[in-house]
């Protein structure tokens, strides 16, 4: 049997129902590619079959969870989208470390890159802490740095990178927060490291992302990930972003994304001539499951 449109058509349900990622009709080839490389490794070959070994011996979910790997895009690197970076560096973080100052939020420094791929965008948040935040460590700074994807979470933690991914970085702290292992690659030193903890999380999983802490954080990345996600999923999971973060927190999103459509929760402000999307700081952090409508 062909991988056809019946086939495309059960298997994007699979994997939107467990990660939210909604595969367009335009990506028939693309998901047929990756399902016969995973067809390959499994020893079967007609496409029928591998459908019924993810419904019927996939119990633990754990072909899924190989699928979803192959479908998700990891695109990432040091620095990117620098303009918004640079509003978060200079003017968003001394703003958030103001009002801690002023005892008007929590004393630690949380922020969240969710959808953090192979960690580039986790260390380059270090790199901008370490920079701009003096005693950060007395801050008890930490990044909490979370994807769905198993695979591309194990090279962040090996913290190894090509000059694809550090073409970005300024030289002068490519010097300071990285080791040259020669051959093009670089690894990222422990002064970087030590901010940063990676965790599996799927954002489509509304308990999972909630645990890692209600009104925690000050600051949530995530970038270019709502993109794969369908309407639905994407207000949930700004819903949750919306819980986890303080009065007066930012959310950051990729420069093709948009709170527009969903959400209205968030203020727009222009911040350092860069417009970012803040939680009202009035917003009342004692009921904030309430504030958001959720029951
Ligand atoms: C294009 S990368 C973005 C990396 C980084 N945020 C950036 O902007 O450079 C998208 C990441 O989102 C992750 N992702 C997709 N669906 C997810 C889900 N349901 N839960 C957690 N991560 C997910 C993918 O595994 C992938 O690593």
């Amino acid at each position: 049997m062909e991988f056809g449109l019946r086939e495309f058509v059960e298997l994007r349900k699979l994997i939107y129902a467990k990660s939210g990622i909604h595969l367009g009709d335009e990506k028939v080839y693309f998901l047929k590619r990756r399902v016969e490389k995973r067809m390959e490794k499994l020893g079967i070959e007609d496409p029928e079959e591998y459908l019924s070994y993810l419904r019927f011996f996939d119990r633990q979910g754990r072909e899924l969870q190989e699928l979803i790997e192959e479908v998700a895009v990891n695109e990432t690197y040091f620095f990117r989208e620098f303009p918004q970076l640079q509003a978060f560096a200079e003017h968003c973080l001394p703003d958030v470390l103001e009002r801690k100052k002023k005892g008007l939020l929590n004393t630690r420094l949380r922020l969240l890159s969710a959808g953090c791929s192979t960690g580039e965008e986790a260390y380059t948040l270090a790199i901008i802490l370490r920079e701009m935040v003096e005693g950060v460590d007395s801050l008890l700074a930490k990044i909490v740095a979370v994807d769905i994807d198993r695979k591309a979470l194990d090279r962040a933690l090996l913290g190894i990178y090509d000059t694809r991914s550090i073409r970005d970085v300024p030289r002068v702290y490519l010097e300071r927060y990285f080791d040259n292992l020669g051959n093009g690659t670089y690894r990222v030193k422990n002064t970087l490291r030590d901010l940063v903890t990676f965790k599996q999380v799927n954002l489509a999983d509304r308990d999972e992302v909630l645990s890692l802490g209600i009104s925690s954080f000050d600051f949530i990345f995530c970038r270019n990930v709502l993109i794969y996600f369908s309407d639905e999923i994407r207000r949930k999971v700004v819903e949750n972003f919306y819980l986890m973060l303080q009065p007066g927190g930012y959310i950051f999103l990729g420069h093709s994304e948009s709170l527009s459509r969903i959400s209205t929760a968030f203020a727009l402000r222009r911040m350092g001539g860069y417009l970012v999307y803040q939680k009202p700081e009035n917003a009342d952090a004692s009921s904030p499951l309430r504030e958001a409508g959720v029951q």
